[in-house]
């Protein structure tokens, strides 16, 4: 702070906090008392508000906030009155015209040159002159521009000195070759030759009249700013696929303007050599023709060159018009050459995630081949990477891992919205609660028939079910009950420290979370109610397979009405779900949706192919760690 501007004005000061807005903006005080300066007209304050940075998009992508580009004012004031900021107003409506003539000028210079050559109206001088006379004062105005640096975007030159060195070292003689007023030194020419346009048909005259014409190609260096006007604006304006769009529009303009070039210079050579007879325009009886005809042949020569489709009407039949048309044949491959990279480049970008699918796919299929794995275990792995990815693949890790926390717990809460809805365990839960577990979870895919879980093992992670039927199946084999969306398992042996009490297998394709053990201990700590209602539900199901429910029951007295809430609003909601004419029977913790229904009933589902594909229980899937697709959830830990 204390900050203070220089300068006559002195309208912006930054001082104490008083002076600073509710957000912390530095508010622009009013001028300091006094008798008003002499110098500074109403006229000369517009200007110099012109010439401050504005918030714009290009100033608010570099100084990132108000606060930044009020700094950045001063800063501005205090480097002098004239000196424009590259972020401010002026400048960019500058650019914008500057834009405008640069094209214009770049279509109707080699119209004019090549079609009218010795045509000296004064619309086509006057045409000159005001374009030349704006590229000079577009170089003084270059002069007087603060530099934006690519490597350190924080700080704009706006010393002057400096800004002319810069400008000296890099495009000052190109800009001032291409702004060089010919039709000055054109008018003062015709005024030395005092018979003025009489003298103009004596052949001397004529040469030197083309040779000044020929001169004035060099405007058409003025490309180069407009590469340079065209890239500034695309960096700020176009980001994205926005960008990509853009340059390969830029490409196809530029390959437009190569062309029109390229037909203008088609008739430009033979007119200088005045219409040889083997010329295509004497060929084609062209000399005498209305300048639109001319050049519309001109174009359609250059554009089948360029385009490697033909040489027009006739093939080349001089040397000058060879080596032309060979000009323009390499300059039109070039920028086909440029335009399919471009295009390819943008295709590819369009969908990268499908991209990087088929490379996934291919790669395992090699692998498949190169291990030369069975028949039917190349069919399964084929099916899961169908199942789990869907044709779209991403690192969910990587992308997640970039976003600040914040938004990376927010976007993991949205993707999680529709488990979090189905699972009645979550649905009665305290919102962070559910906050902190979701962000732990992992997405796990399952195929018909997988082990999930066996009996007896010691288990390391507990399940969430998105979607899929899994069966808890005993020792002796039966089937105990079904599981469906919105349940979950494998969470007793967490609870006890023991081993798994039954084996759990999926029954369908199965799109799981998982919740490892640490995670788990973890969360519940923090959540002791959650824990006891865990363990109520976890009782009644050793119940129901005919185990000893004391396993887990910790309960105590005052947490016993607050538990029975969760396992009530648990059971009410299997009720709920029982009392469809198509459900079983309720059972306490499970939220029964659709599919389960059956399984209450003792309907049996459809039998899994096979039953001994053991899931490691520890990690299942390390090839699809932190990969999802895109309606999946995955969730970084
Ligand atoms: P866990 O012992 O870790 O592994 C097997 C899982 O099967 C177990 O946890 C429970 O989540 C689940 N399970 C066991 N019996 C039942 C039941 N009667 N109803 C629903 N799930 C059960």
């Amino acid at each position: 702070m204390g900050a203070r501007a220089h300068g006559s004005t002195g309208k912006v000061h930054f001082g104490g906090l008083d002076e600073v807005s509710l957000y912390g903006t530095p508010v622009e005080a009013a001028p300091p008392p006094g008798p008003p300066d002499p110098k500074s007209s109403f006229l000369k304050n517009q200007l110099q508000a012109l010439f401050q940075p504005t918030d714009n998009k290009l100033a608010m992508k570099l100084f990132g906030s108000k606060k930044a580009l009020m700094k950045e004012r001063i800063r501005q004031k205090a480097a002098g009155h004239w000196v424009i900021h590259p972020c401010s107003s002026f400048r960019f409506y500058w650019d914008l015209c500057m834009l405008l003539l640069l094209v214009a000028n770049l279509i109707i210079l080699p119209v004019a040159i090549s079609f009218f050559n010795d045509d000296l109206s004064t619309r086509w001088i006057a045409f000159n002159c005001l374009s030349d006379t704006i590229f000079l004062i577009d170089i003084v105005v270059n002069f007087r521009t603060g530099i934006m640096q690519q490597d350190n975007s924080e700080q704009v030159i706006l010393d002057p000195k400096l800004i002319a060195k810069h400008y000296l070292r890099t495009w000052f003689f190109l800009d001032l070759i291409s702004s060089i007023p010919l039709d000055y030194i054109f008018l003062i020419f015709n005024q030395d030759f005092s018979e003025s346009f009489q003298i103009l048909h004596a052949g001397r005259a004529l040469r030197i009249l083309r040779l000044a014409k020929l001169l004035s190609l060099v405007r058409l260096l003025r490309l180069s700013r407009l590469v340079r006007y065209v890239s500034q604006w695309e960096e700020v304006y176009f980001l994205n696929m926005a960008s990509v769009f853009m340059r390969i529009f830029n490409l196809i303009c530029m390959m437009l303007l190569i062309g029109h070039w390229s037909g203008c210079l088609q008739f430009l050579v033979p007119m200088l050599q005045g219409f040889p007879s083997n010329s295509w325009v004497a060929i084609n009886e062209l000399q005498e023709a209305f300048w639109l005809e001319q050049y519309s042949w001109a174009l359609f020569k250059a554009m089948s060159h360029m385009l490697c489709i033909g040489y027009g009407r006739f093939p080349p039949q001089s040397l000058t018009d060879m080596w032309l048309t060979m000009l323009s044949m390499i300059s039109g491959a070039t920028c086909y050459a440029l335009f399919l990279g471009h295009a390819t480049n943008l295709i590819q970008s369009l969908d990268s995630s499908r991209r990087q699918y088929r490379e996934k796919v291919k790669q395992v299929e090699e692998y498949m081949a190169y291990r030369k794995l069975p028949r039917e275990m190349r069919q399964r792995i084929t099916e899961y990477f169908e199942h789990r990815y869907q044709g779209k693949f991403f690192d969910e890790e990587l992308i997640l891992g970039e976003l600040s926390e914040k938004l990376r717990e927010d976007v993991i809460n949205y993707n999680c919205r529709s488990l979090v809805a189905s699972v009645p365990f979550f649905a009665n839960a305290d919102s962070n609660f559910v906050s902190d577990v979701v962000t732990k979870l992992r997405y796990e895919v399952f195929q018909p028939g997988d082990i999930i879980i066996k009996e007896g093992t010691i288990g390391s992670k507990m399940y969430f079910i998105q979607e899929g039927i899994v069966d808890i199946v005993m020792a002796n084999g039966e089937v105990a009950t079904s599981l469906s969306d919105g349940s979950y398992f494998g969470e007793i042996c967490l609870l006890t420290n023991a081993r798994r009490v039954a084996s759990v297998r999926a029954e369908t394709y199965c799109n799981l979370f998982s919740l490892s053990v640490d995670h788990f201990n973890a969360v519940l700590d923090q959540y002791p109610l959650m824990r006891r209602t865990m363990e109520s539900v976890a009782a009644e199901r050793l119940n129901k397979i005919g185990k000893n429910p004391n396993l887990v029951a910790h309960r105590s007295e005052e947490d016993a009405g607050s538990i029975n809430a969760v396992v009530v609003a648990l059971a009410a909601e299997a009720e709920h779900a029982s009392r469809s004419p198509d459900r079983g029977p309720p059972s306490l913790g499970l939220a029964l949706r659709p599919l389960q229904a059956a399984a209450f009933l003792g309907q049996r589902l459809p039998r899994p192919k096979s039953d001994n594909n053991v899931s490691a229980d520890h990690d299942p899937q390390p090839l699809a760690r932190g990969f999802f697709h895109k309606s999946d959830a995955a969730f970084p830990q």
